[in-house]
């Protein structure tokens, strides 16, 4: 069969060579793709992910059995409607059913109406009625914008004053949706479930994802600053509890809302005193987990996917390796950063994920905040960690920045 990757990323980087790697594939193309992705699959980066119908007329022209859309913006845009439209087989939901990660809102009040365990929430639609809030809400206090925003869009206020600051940073206009959130404390982690309608089945290997840009969890939110898998110390117990009280649950509000999702259902989960809760979902792969969880899947990713489409039980099969992934980020990201600098002494076939490189004759130089993930494989998180930071030395570059403690808490 032939395969259709749409996105640019890291995250897409893997999928490619993942379903490259199965013995029912024939061939992959990626619209953009990037150009380290080339030997796993053909590019054309003379499409853009937003031109819907240059990319439907690129699946039916090219005979295309399946898209995989790896990024949130065309779900949410209604691609695969589109694609669906013309009966093309797509993994990845609707527009509909991509609300529950572009609106969290949308998210927020089915878990309400479906008791699905998240943190306590307030919805306001203007300014004023933000700030009156935080005069007098309880702290620390978690100040989230509607819409997408690539794990960039929250803040957590200790203070009032944080929180006011807050506010003003958010509001940029005097009407507009925000969300106020509860604090909730724990550790983090990310379970990515196949969805289709009411039939869930999650990964039984959690990922843990870095989302702050600096070392012990400290500075700006990023869109994930590197990722491991499995995590020893969130236990087998935490994984049916999150099943039982999180991915059947929302599997079947959705389809019960008549919001019929097929895809990969990712849920941000924290583990609190009382258990697993939500803090968010997206209607994708994670990205950098997909590329550690990707890397450890032995099974065939794309018989899994049919598997899904047919209802069929799904047998993952994993490495008995750890994962440890590493990113690369431009000097100032989450904010403003310098492009163009040289990036070399990796090999892209081979133990590094790119998202934000691109070619400038014959080397790459960056492209984009997020830049590229060292891989490290090893017997356990410890010697996969020290793999991975060995990849990350090896990439030689004067702009590029990287947290040094991915996977520690899985090692202390
Ligand atoms: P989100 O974009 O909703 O995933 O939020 C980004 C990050 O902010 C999460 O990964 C958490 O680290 C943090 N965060 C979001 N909501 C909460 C909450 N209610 N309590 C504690 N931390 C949160
Ligand atoms: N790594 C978090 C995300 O993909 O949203």
């Amino acid at each position: 069969m032939k395969v259709l990757v749409i996105g640019a990323g890291g995250r897409e980087h893997a999928l490619a060579s993942k379903i490259n790697q199965s013995s029912l594939v024939e061939k992959v193309y990626a619209i953009p793709g990037n150009e380290a992705m080339i030997n796993v699959a053909e590019i054309h980066n003379e499409i853009a992910e937003s031109s819907h119908q240059e990319i439907i007329d690129f699946a039916i022209n090219n005979n295309i059995d399946w898209v995989v859309i790896g990024p949130e913006q065309p779900l949410i845009d209604g691609l695969g409607d589109l694609l669906r439209q013309q009966a093309i087989k797509v993994f990845g939901p609707g527009q509909a059913a991509a609300q529950i990660e572009g609106s969290k809102l949308f998210a927020k009040q089915l878990m309400e109406k479906y008791d699905i365990p998240t943190a306590d929430y307030k919805e306001v639609t203007n300014r004023s009625d933000a700030l009156t809030y935080v005069k007098t809400c309880e702290l620390p206090v978690v100040i989230k914008k509607d819409g997408l925003a690539a794990g960039k869009g929250v803040i957590i206020a200790k203070t009032r004053d944080e929180a006011i600051k807050g506010v003003e940073t958010l509001y940029t206009e005097e009407q507009g949706q925000l969300v106020f959130e509860s604090f909730l404390e724990g550790e983090e982690f990310s379970l990515m479930t196949f969805v289709n309608g009411d039939y869930a089945v999650p990964f039984d290997c959690i990922a843990q994802d870095h989302k702050r840009a600096y070392d012990n969890d400290e500075g700006p939110n990023t869109g994930g600053m590197g990722a491991y898998c499995p995590v020893p110390h969130i236990s087998e117990e935490v994984l049916h509890q999150t099943n039982e009280r999180i991915a059947q649950p929302i599997a079947q509000a959705m389809s019960k809302e008549g919001y019929h999702f097929f895809g990969l259902l990712y849920i941000g989960a924290i583990l609190t005193k009382e258990g697993p809760k939500v803090i968010e979902f997206n209607a994708r792969f994670g990205d950098p987990e997909a590329q550690v969880l990707l890397t450890r899947l032995e099974s065939d990713l794309m018989q899994h996917i049919i598997d899904l489409e047919q209802r069929q039980p799904i047998h993952f099969k994993w490495k008995d390796e750890a994962v440890v992934g590493v990113m690369l980020a431009s000097k100032g990201y989450p904010g403003s950063y310098d492009k163009g600098y040289k990036v070399s002494g990796f090999d892209p076939d081979s133990h590094y994920f790119v998202s934000g490189l691109k070619k400038e004759g014959d080397h790459f130089v960056n492209a984009g905040g997020r830049v590229i993930l060292a891989i490290g494989e090893g017997s356990t998180v410890k010697d996969a960690q020290a793999a991975a930071y060995n990849n990350a030395e090896k990439i030689k570059s004067d702009n590029l920045f990287y947290r040094n403690d991915i996977g520690n808490k899985a090692i202390k």
